[in-house]
């Protein structure tokens, strides 16, 4: 018999999508033919000219050691060039940004860098899961912020209780926003940013969606919010913005010295990219980005067909201007995102993922993800017409 797991792991609520994925492999053995519209991964490769950077990197036989903990200086340079390309925001390759192991591991690991027990973390009401993971294995408190759906998605920051924010350390963030899809304007941005400074907040801003935008939207960045720099870290990842989401390549840049403290904290933990990865990594973010425009048309043909269907079984939605989902309202008669979501994968093979996994605040709500091939997406938009009046 091993040992019995550590109270930390035992109390930690399975990661949300294992349950659906063990569900869906059953069907899958069964012979069901499943479209997943609830993974959120691009299904599209990155651009070619990144590809063969990689190879030919990777053939390089002096490549293969460790890379260094902090990134080498042509990437850390691209990463600042991006910066002052895309958002106008001068960043100090040397001590404003940190190459990641994607963003999530970054994202975990800030909690541990600045959260001790009886601190808090402020929490969106919906948002990406490892935001609480992290704080709760730190030991930390999370305050859940519920988001306004009439209010664009966006928190009531002056509802945070005064003895919350006396414990608050880190207030995360995430516009365009994953599962919401919501956008926010640089007015909010700014206060945010005020609202941090006035409370002694790290703003950490999760922004991996900032190019998958369409119909002329443009998604900026918390750096580009006056003072920002002296308060907020943003995160951002090349997974979806370059479809290279199981490459792992993420960074964190703005405050510097959460910068440096995430570097420090990662040099017990890790050892670098892989040399080849950060090469490649250099060549998506200095060579051309006119694909990322035929990319994003790609995804918004794919959200039209989507909204048409599931307006049909009786969803609401309102079309996004970024990222790869659609957030749905489920149907009134419905009791409950999942009840709906097991019952449309089991009519229709078609699985989406149900709103409460991103927060219990997605009870009436699910997450449609546009990362399947058009031809699956036009499949699935047919066998949900088709199964119209079971649905109802
Ligand atoms: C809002 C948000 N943040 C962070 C991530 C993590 O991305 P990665 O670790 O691939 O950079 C995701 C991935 O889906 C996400 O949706």
């Amino acid at each position: 018999m091993p040992p019995p797991l550590s109270t930390r792991l035992k109390t930690l609520a399975p990661y949300p999508f294992a349950g659906l994925e063990r569900r869906i492999a059953e069907m899958t053995a069964a012979g069901k033919d499943v479209i997943r519209l609830d993974i959120g991964s691009p299904d599209q490769p990155p651009a070619p000219g990144i590809i063969d950077a990689l190879a030919r990197s990777a053939r390089d036989p002096t490549h293969h050691g460790y890379a260094g903990y902090y990134g080498r200086p042509e990437l850390r340079q691209a990463m600042a060039n991006y910066y002052a390309r895309r958002f106008g925001v001068t960043l100090d390759p040397k001590t404003d940004l940190l190459p990641l192991i994607g963003s999530k591991e970054g994202i975990y690991n800030l909690a541990f860098a600045y959260l001790d027990a009886g601190d808090v973390a402020l929490i969106p009401g919906l948002g990406y899961p490892t935001y609480a993971a992290g704080t709760q294995l730190a030991g930390a408190d999370a305050y859940v912020m519920p988001l306004q759906s009439d209010a664009g998605w966006t928190p009531d920051l002056d509802a945070i209780p005064t003895d919350v924010l006396k414990r608050a350390k880190i207030m995360w963030l995430n516009y365009p926003n994953n599962p919401t899809t919501a956008i926010v304007s640089m007015a909010f941005l700014a206060r945010t940013v005020e609202f941090a400074r006035k409370h002694n907040l790290l703003l950490a801003y999760d922004n991996p969606y900032a190019d998958v935008c369409f119909d002329g939207y443009v998604a900026s960045s918390i750096l580009q919010a006056p003072g920002a720099k002296e308060v907020a870290v943003e995160f951002n990842s090349l997974s979806k913005s370059h479809n290279m989401g199981g490459w792992r390549m993420g960074m964190v840049a703005g405050q510097v010295e959460a910068v440096a403290a995430l570097g420090t904290l990662k040099t017990q933990i890790d050892s670098g990219i892989f040399r080849a990865i950060q090469d490649a990594a250099v060549e998506a973010l200095s060579g051309d980005q006119e694909w990322l425009s035929e990319r994003n048309a790609v995804y918004a043909q794919r959200r039209d067909m989507l909204i048409d269907g599931l307006r049909a079984i009786g969803c609401t939605i309102e079309a996004p201007r970024a990222t790869i989902y659609v957030w749905v309202k489920i149907p009134p008669g419905e009791s409950s995102s999942v009840d709906f979501c097991n019952r449309l994968l089991d009519t229709t093979g078609v699985s989406l993922t149900p709103g409460t996994t991103f927060g219990e605040q997605g009870d009436r709500y699910a997450r449609v993800a546009l990362g399947q091939p058009t031809r699956r997406i036009r499949e699935a938009v047919d066998r949900l017409k088709a199964a119209e009046g079971r649905l109802r």
